[in-house]
């Protein structure tokens, strides 16, 4: 029984009480002197008149429970269940899934029942590789052996596995900038291994079109692994007798050592680092359970405030093999803050001409992991990231003035910067990007954090130049 019908009950009985109370006195005082009524007759009368109060009450508590005056907020739960039943239901070809939401705006389309088109994607789960440089079993496992192999490295101290830690940092190495041999520290964050292969435009500033290409990049690198040519790399792996059958296999008895080849046997390898065992990619395969009502909030946001239009299709990339529409953003692309605060302007990125600042869009898959953030690697939460995004990337800073240097004209925008749940939403749903293994191995990449949102306003002083730098205009 609830509050309000304990109330009524208590109420009533106490008016019937009261009711009967006055009958007596009445037959007493009144009633009684008055017809000249003694003894058995006086409580006959009583007892008479009290029986009327007793049904009369009676009566009414009928009534009152009849036209529902003691109605439940549990049967208004109810009824708001069957309701809910009468939406579009799941069916044998459709799922839906219901998710609430605490906040009355997450981006555009902000109209009720609004969806967006974003049509989401799961990872498959085979890497493409190119017709020159097929992938067999015997070339992944002489990949795997170079990767791991510090001998490669001048003094024979750093191997790829040193700073693209499969199984410990997700395929990074956990640093700001990367370290290699004799301690020397580069200028940008080592991006992971993981799912490069389904990349179009490989590095921050997306210089490399192939694993192949890429993979002698860091072994001639002076700081990288400080190899002084290509035929000293060469040299190395002939100096081990078991690389002789490796090569043997992967290319065929007598087969020449050359850097082509380790490059491609590394390539193979690489093709074989990918992630498809996500709770993303199994929500999308169906399994409604496999994402959380804040991972799922998190993903309509990240739809609606528009990070799709970079960071899309089944590896979070334009700039992958799915999508090679827009292979360099600029970043960042509109005034903020942090800029300043995390050093955002130092590098140039792509030296395209005319351009600052043109870096190729990241893959998002497994980025829990893979902290500390940008090509500086110099944001350590992943919150912030999402937030210097939003602000940078889509104007999502405030209320502001937007001054075009072109039109000459002046534009008032409203665009809030999301709210504390609402980046804390977008995190959770990124952690749901990270593999299943790879969180077994790691710690998950912690806790999401909850800093205080910054808060942008100002007067946004967009210079055409940078905003046709673009590519796909913001939404
Ligand atoms: C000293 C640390 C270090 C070593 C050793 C190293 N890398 Fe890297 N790797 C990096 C950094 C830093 C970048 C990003 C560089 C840039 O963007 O300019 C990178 C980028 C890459 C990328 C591109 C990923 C992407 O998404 O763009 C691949 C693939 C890669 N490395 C593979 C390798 C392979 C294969 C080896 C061994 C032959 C290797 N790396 C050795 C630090 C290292
Ligand atoms: C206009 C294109 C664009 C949009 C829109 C965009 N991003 Fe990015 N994103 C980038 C680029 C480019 C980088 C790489 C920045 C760099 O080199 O430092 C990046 C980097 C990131 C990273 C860090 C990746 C890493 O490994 O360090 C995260 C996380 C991220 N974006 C999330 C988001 C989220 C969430 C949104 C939506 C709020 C979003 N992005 C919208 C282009 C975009």
């Amino acid at each position: 029984m609830d509050f309000d019908t304990q109330n009524l009950l208590s109420l009533g009985i106490a008016a019937v009480a009261l009711a009967l109370i006055v009958v007596v006195g009445m037959v007493r005082r009144e009633l009684a002197p008055a017809a000249r009524l003694h003894g058995r007759r006086r409580w006959l009368l009583a007892a008479a008149l009290g029986a009327g109060v007793l049904t009369f009450s009676a009566k009414l508590l009928v009534v009152a429970g009849l036209s529902g005056i003691a109605a439940q907020p549990g049967d208004l739960r109810a009824n708001a269940a069957v309701a809910a039943d009468d939406k579009p239901r799941a069916t044998a070809s459709d799922t839906h899934v219901w998710t609430a939401l605490p906040y009355s705006r997450a981006g555009v389309p902000t109209s009720p029942g609004a969806a967006t088109t974003y049509v989401w994607q799961a990872l498959p789960t085979q890497a493409p590789a190119p017709a020159s440089n097929p992938m067999t079993a015997a070339k992944v496992r002489l990949g795997e052996r170079l990767f791991n192999d510090p001998s490669l490295s001048h003094d024979r101290s750093v191997s790829c596995a040193t700073c693209h830690d499969l199984f410990k940092q997700g395929g990074a190495d956990g640093l700001v900038t990367a370290r290699g041999i004799h301690g020397q520290t580069g200028t940008r964050n080592t991006p992971t291994v993981w799912n490069a292969a389904f990349q179009n435009l490989l590095f921050w500033d997306g210089r490399a079109n192939s694993l192949e290409q890429q993979a002698v990049g860091p072994l001639l690198n002076p700081i990288e692994m400080g190899m002084p040519s290509a035929a000293a790399v060469v040299e190395r792996v002939e100096q081990r007798t078991s690389y002789r059958n490796a090569f043997d296999e992967a290319y065929g008895a007598g087969s020449e050592i050359t850097l082509e080849r380790i490059a491609a046997a590394i390539a193979s390898y690489e093709r074989s680092l990918i992630t498809p065992d996500t709770p993303y990619d199994r929500f999308v395969a169906g399994d409604t359970r496999a994402l959380s009502e804040q991972q799922r909030r998190g993903m309509a946001l990240f739809a609606t405030l528009g990070c799709v239009s970079c960071h899309s299709g089944p590896n979070f990339s334009a700039a992958s093999l799915f999508d090679t529409q827009a292979p360099r953003r600029l970043f960042p692309a509109s005034p903020t803050p942090w800029e300043q605060r995390y050093a955002l302007l130092e590098q140039s990125g792509a030296d395209a001409p005319g351009v600052r600042m043109a870096w190729r869009v990241p893959s998002l898959r497994n980025v829990a992991l893979t902290g500390p953030w940008l090509h500086n690697g110099a944001v350590s939460e992943l919150a912030d990231v999402v937030r210097i995004m939003a602000a940078s990337q889509l104007g999502w800073s405030g209320h502001y003035l937007l001054w075009s240097a072109r039109s000459r004209t002046v534009q008032e925008i409203d665009r809030p910067l999301p709210s504390e749940q609402q980046v804390q939403d977008i995190v959770a749903f990124l952690h749901a990007l990270s593999s299943d293994r790879l969180v077994a191995l790691t710690n998950g990449g912690g806790p999401a954090d909850t800093r205080d949102t910054a808060s942008v306003s100002s007067v946004h002083d967009v210079a055409d130049g940078r905003r046709t730098a673009m590519g796909r205009a913001i939404p």
